[in-house]
């Protein structure tokens, strides 16, 4: 049924058919919580090994990893999580188990002590665009440090550059900007090589301006293997080898918090970044990063490995996916992404997300909150929802999901019909 084509007493009718369904579905009490992007147990299972393999065998390169030394990690660690963001080794630091908590010491870093010989953030004014939807973690660390936040509109091909160009030119607070360039979270959006280079040949008139390219997904492919520019390249050819700093971790292709973790930078960034940690810590833990090395190898077996978790998360996807084409093609009161890749499929209610939200936890269902996606968690449309597949089970999903779209319904018509 096209709500937008059928008469008033037909939608109510329809409604009230809906509500019947929404209230059978609350007696039976369903509770199931999809607001994060978890690894499944399943999963974390691929990587049960780890858990064992540094038994008796805990010397490396010469260093016994159960005692201080190589702030900057195990030479095979780096070698490793260099592929994982397109630099060398001797520009990769792998320090602990969180990409993000990398992303908080390189902001604190230029907070406290400033980069490229410019003042300390903390004594300007710092902007940072934000591509929205984006990442509800990058911005909450924007605010956490009283960053002012400006909202960048997403393409099919990556951010709107035309704009980036156009503020930064004349902006100097605007000190940053955060890139998830493949399969971006929430919108699996693949940025295109054109944006990367564009990105590369930016010219801030920030002496101090970042690219934060934080390459969460960079081998979560749930097809074939994309490929995208790699923004090292790029940035050191139009003589911007100044502007990247790279982050990744292996929080889902082995465990979550758990992994390793590791940034990327050239030049000025490198030494900035290598003197913030090495007043911080001795050394990370090198035990969790051998015991990685052991068990991932090198790049080609990471990416078999990764073909295990795509196995798993693939009929989730299709799951969902077909759902959504299944009750929404005709009605059009629902658009949604089809990611080749990722953790999240973004979807876009008819005005309505913070309904569904609430809807769905009436009876049951727990979803990322409605706007979360967006800077002060703030989405103009009050549209946009962010759905995580990979933790439940395929059962789960299939009633989660028939919920979930009975709530976009009943939320639709409401609105359609001004009630
Ligand atoms: C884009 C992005 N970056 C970083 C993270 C967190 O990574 P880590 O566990 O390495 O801190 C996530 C987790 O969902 C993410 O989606």
């Amino acid at each position: 049924m096209n709500y937008f084509k059928v008469d008033r007493k037909n939608l109510e009718e329809e409604k009230r058919k809906l509500e019947k369904i929404y209230s059978e579905f609350k007696i039976k009490k369903f509770s199931l919580n999809m607001s994060r992007g978890k690894p499944s147990n399943e999963q974390l299972d691929l990587s049960k090994e780890i858990l064992k393999n540094v038994d008796d065998d805990f010397v490396s390169s010469g260093f016994d990893v159960r005692n201080y030394g190589c702030l900057e990690g195990l030479p095979e660690a780096r070698e490793l999580m260099s592929h994982l963001m397109g630099c060398s080794a001797e520009d990769t630091i792998v320090g602990g188990g969180s990409s993000l908590s990398l992303m908080h010491d390189v902001i604190a870093n230029f907070f406290i002590k400033g980069v490229n010989g410019c003042p300390p953030w903390s004594s300007q004014k710092v902007k940072f665009l934000c591509p929205s939807p984006g990442y509800d973690r990058h911005f909450q660390l924007c605010e956490f440090f009283g960053i002012e936040m400006i909202p960048i509109g997403m393409n099919e091909e990556g951010p709107d550059i035309e704009k980036i160009k156009s503020l930064i030119s004349y902006d100097d607070s605007i000190k940053g900007i955060w890139c998830v360039p493949k399969y971006s979270n929430p919108e699996g959006i693949v940025y295109s090589d054109r944006v990367v280079r564009e990105l590369a040949n930016l010219k801030p008139r920030a002496k101090d301006f970042k690219i934060l390219w934080d390459n969460a997904y960079s081998v979560h492919d749930l097809y074939e293997d994309i490929q995208i520019a790699n923004i090292f390249d790029e940035c050191v050819k139009s003589g911007n080898e100044n502007l990247p700093i790279a982050f990744c971790s292996t929080s889902k292709i082995t465990f979550a918090s758990a992994g390793i973790a590791a940034i990327g930078c050239l030049g000025e960034n490198f030494k900035s970044m290598r003197n913030y940690f090495s007043r911080k810590i001795v050394s990370f833990d090198k035990v969790n990063q051998l015991r990685h090395v052991k068990f991932l190898k090198n790049i080609e077996n990471i990416k078999l490995h990764m073909k295990n978790h795509a196995k798993i998360l693939r009929p989730k996807f299709e799951m969902i996916l077909n759902k959504f084409k299944n009750e929404f093609s005709e009605n059009k009161i629902l658009k949604w992404t089809n990611p080749k890749g990722g953790y999240f499929i973004s979807v876009y209610t008819y005005g309505s997300a913070k309904k569904v939200e609430k809807l769905c936890k009436e009876a049951g269902l727990v979803i990322t909150p409605a706007g979360s996606s967006y800077p002060y968690g703030n989405d103009p449309d009050d549209s946009n929802i962010r759905i995580a597949p990979s933790y439940p089970s395929l059962e789960e999903i299939g009633k989660a999901v028939d919920l979930f779209c009975l709530c976009v319904k009943l939320s639709a018509i409401d609105k359609i019909l001004g009630s």
